[in-house]
């Protein structure tokens, strides 16, 4: 924006704010004016509207308290304007913004917890996993910065995979749980709508229901089979188990990321499915990402 620009809006705003606290001064103050005439006995003056021929409406003063809190709360709303941003441009003189009381806040909480994460660090992510104190840590990052996608139980929803059920996309262990949560994970499920076209995608419908132990029509699965065999077992694996280096899912667990239902099944392979875990690493630092991974990894095998 153009300094002129700028300048004439922050010049805008200011005549907008003072002079609507001037208006609000010069009402109280005829107010107050009536108020003198009715202490001096004066009579009351009406404002000349009538209804109904003789119903007619008085302009009576306030009440003094009420008036004199008004006042304060306009002397109030000049300290303020004077201390803190709010008129314009003009930054106050306190010098005070949210986005310093922001960064005070994070350099204070970076003091005070730098030093545990550090210390977490140098553990390893099993043990770390059993330590009782670390994990309530680890919860509370987990809360700020995953519930999002993950859900507050870890439990996960359509396309966000639950956390606690030992069942990986892309491995248990804790390095591969640390280098997921790290460096992030893009699934690539490709679309195969051009190439499994009418009753051929029904019946590879079919089969993978028939892998995951669900109700399935056996002929058709059967013919779905060879499809499976040349198309899908090169990332789900020939017995469907899947493979964590790609991140293709076991299909024959009934543990679904998207859904096996024969509407979702088919929506998935026809068009593809591209889940990505986001990385976390530049973001939050070695450190909470170590503790994390610890978390996550104690979610599913509780310590006794
Ligand atoms: C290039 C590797 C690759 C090939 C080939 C492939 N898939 Fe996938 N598939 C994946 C990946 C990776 C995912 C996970 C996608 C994600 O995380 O979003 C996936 C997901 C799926 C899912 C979703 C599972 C769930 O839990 O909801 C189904 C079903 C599926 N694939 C079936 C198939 C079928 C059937 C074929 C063959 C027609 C096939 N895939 C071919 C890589 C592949
Ligand atoms: C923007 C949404 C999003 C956020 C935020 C997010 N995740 Fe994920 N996460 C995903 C998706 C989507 C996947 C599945 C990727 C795929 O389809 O392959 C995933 C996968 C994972 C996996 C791998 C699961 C498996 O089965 O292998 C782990 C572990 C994980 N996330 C942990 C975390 C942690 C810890 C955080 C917080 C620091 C986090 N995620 C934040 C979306 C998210």
């Amino acid at each position: 924006m153009s300094d002129f620009t700028s300048s004439f809006w922050s010049l805008f705003i200011m005549a907008g704010t003072v002079g609507g606290i001037l208006f609000v001064l010069i009402l109280l103050r005829s107010n107050m004016m009536a108020n003198v005439d009715a202490k001096q006995g004066k009579e009351i003056k009406a404002t000349g509207h009538v209804w109904d021929e003789d119903l007619e409406e008085l302009n009576s003063p306030l009440p003094s308290w009420w008036l004199y809190m008004f006042y304060f709360t306009i002397i109030f709303a000049i300290g303020y304007l004077i201390l803190y941003p709010g008129l314009g441009a003009f930054k106050g003189v306190l010098g005070w913004t949210s986005h310093g009381q922001y960064e005070q806040e994070m350099q204070q909480a970076a003091a005070k917890y730098d030093p545990l994460y550090k210390k977490y660090a140098q553990q390893d992510l099993i043990t770390l996993a059993g330590n009782k104190e670390a994990m309530k840590t680890g919860q509370r990052l987990f809360q700020t910065y995953c519930t999002v996608c993950h859900g507050s139980d870890a439990r996960g929803q359509q396309g966000f995979p639950n956390l606690t059920d030992n069942d990986w996309l892309w491995g248990g262990d804790p390095a591969q749980i640390k280098q997921t949560i790290a460096n992030g994970r893009k699934g690539t499920m490709p679309s195969w709508k051009a190439m499994l076209k009418g009753p051929d995608l029904d019946n590879v419908v079919e089969y993978v229901r028939q892998l995951s132990g669900h109700q399935a029509d056996p002929e058709k699965a059967a013919a779905g089979e060879a499809k499976f065999k040349t198309i899908c077992a090169a990332c789900h694996g020939a017995d469907g188990k899947g493979n964590v280096a790609m991140g293709a899912p076991n299909l024959t667990d009934g543990t679904w990321l998207y859904g096996g239902s024969r509407h979702t099944l088919k929506k998935t392979i026809a068009d593809g499915r591209n889940g990505v875990m986001p990385a976390h690493k530049d973001f939050l630092g070695e450190d909470k990402v170590h503790l994390l991974a610890a978390y996550i990894y104690s979610l599913s095998h509780p310590q006794q």
